[in-house]
């Protein structure tokens, strides 16, 4: 008797199994709609959903983002994120930058998240690609991993300040406090800086060793800082010449090898000692472990409003393998992927 039970138990789940993955259409799994979140007393009056108000004057907060297959299990937390914990869910505006797929991922996330207002932007790969060098971890030398460098190209010029968010991040805070970061004249970035990081370390010797390169950062107080996390002033950015000035130093490195990670260093050539401060809160990385082993780590001590699981390690990945680390189960309730064994999953 229980065996029989146990045989018919089998057998639903594989019924089910086969039906999500027909659903899917093969190309992805399929993802939870989100709960919907309203904007609470006092908020500007909601944007209409999709593309519709890619410029609306109501829009409080202006977010960018990359989509990528590969990634989107953590984009969709994140964006489940961002609305859970603002007063304000339905003023916040998303920037989605994909490079592929662009018709599934625009689907899923109008599935996913049906009155959000979004808009995707195509992002040409081999624009950048030819500019890419090999770095430590391959993940990092996706092309649309330099999408963050070319924000003031892609997005509409009426859009000013922009968050950018990595996609292997959780916001558990207002992220209308991160995005009033000021930005004092002249300065067109924001991020957490830390200055007690090894900056050396982050350019190579033959960089530091030839003065006409390592005088970059002559008279500047250059400390490292995570590109995860930044609140970017487009006008400013574009006024700077920003994308040409960092494409520069990729087409350097091509050349010559100056630095070993991917997006970062370039980043820092042009920006290190030129960034407005953000408390450290807003961007509690390194949860994904080192880029060789992607061992377990804790937060820094002080307070949280941003977990960040940069490095080899992501959460999802590890769930999946049954060995998570502890911080990994703050991610878990923000996953949006439609587990193909739950019958009842309403
Ligand atoms: C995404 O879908 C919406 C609504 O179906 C459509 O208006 C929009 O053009 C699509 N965006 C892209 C980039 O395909
Ligand atoms: C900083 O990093 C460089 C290069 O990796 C190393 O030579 C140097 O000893 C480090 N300095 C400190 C204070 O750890």
């Amino acid at each position: 008797m229980p065996q029989s039970i146990h045989l018919l138990v089998v057998l639903l789940l594989l019924l089910s199994y086969s039906a999500v993955a027909e659903a899917g259409g093969g190309w992805a799994p399929r993802f939870r709609e989100a709960p919907q979140f309203y904007n609470s007393p006092g908020c500007p009056p909601p944007l209409p959903p999709s593309s519709a108000a890619a410029c609306s004057p109501s829009a409080m907060v202006h977010v960018a983002m990359t989509l990528d297959v590969a990634y989107l299990r953590g984009s969709l937390a994140a964006i489940l994120s961002v609305l859970q914990h603002t007063s304000c869910p339905q003023s916040v505006q998303f920037h989605l930058v994909a490079s592929s797929s662009i018709a599934e991922l625009n689907a899923t996330i109008a599935t996913s998240f049906p009155s959000l207002s979004f808009r995707i932007y195509p992002f040409d790969d081999s624009h950048v690609s030819g500019l890419i060098s090999t770095s430590i971890r391959s993940a990092l030398d996706r092309p649309l991993n330099y999408a963050r460098s070319y924000l003031a190209r892609l997005l509409p010029d009426c859009v000013r300040r922009v968050v950018y968010l990595d996609s292997d991040l959780i916001l558990v805070d207002d992220i209308v406090a991160l995005a009033s970061t000021p930005l004092p004249d002249g300065i067109a970035l924001a991020a957490p800086e830390y200055c007690n990081a090894n900056f050396t370390s982050y350019f190579t010797p033959s960089f530091w060793s030839n003065p006409a390169l390592s005088m970059a950062f002559e008279g500047r107080k250059a400390c490292y800082f995570n590109t995860g996390v930044m609140v970017m002033d487009l006008g400013r950015w574009r006024e700077g010449g920003y994308t040409e000035r960092i494409e520069e130093w990729m087409e350097l490195q091509k050349r010559m090898r100056i630095y070993e990670l991917g997006s970062l260093p370039p980043f820092l050539l042009v920006f290190a000692g030129r960034i407005a401060a953000v408390e450290h809160r807003w961007n509690q990385h390194g949860l994904g472990g080192d880029n060789y082993r992607g061992l377990c780590r804790d937060l820094h001590p002080g307070p949280v409003s941003l977990i960040h699981w940069s490095g080899k390690g992501k959460p999802w990945a590890r769930l999946d393998a049954g060995r998570p680390c502890p911080l990994d189960a703050i991610w878990a309730p923000y996953d949006l992927l439609q587990s193909p064994f739950s019958i009842d999953d309403s």
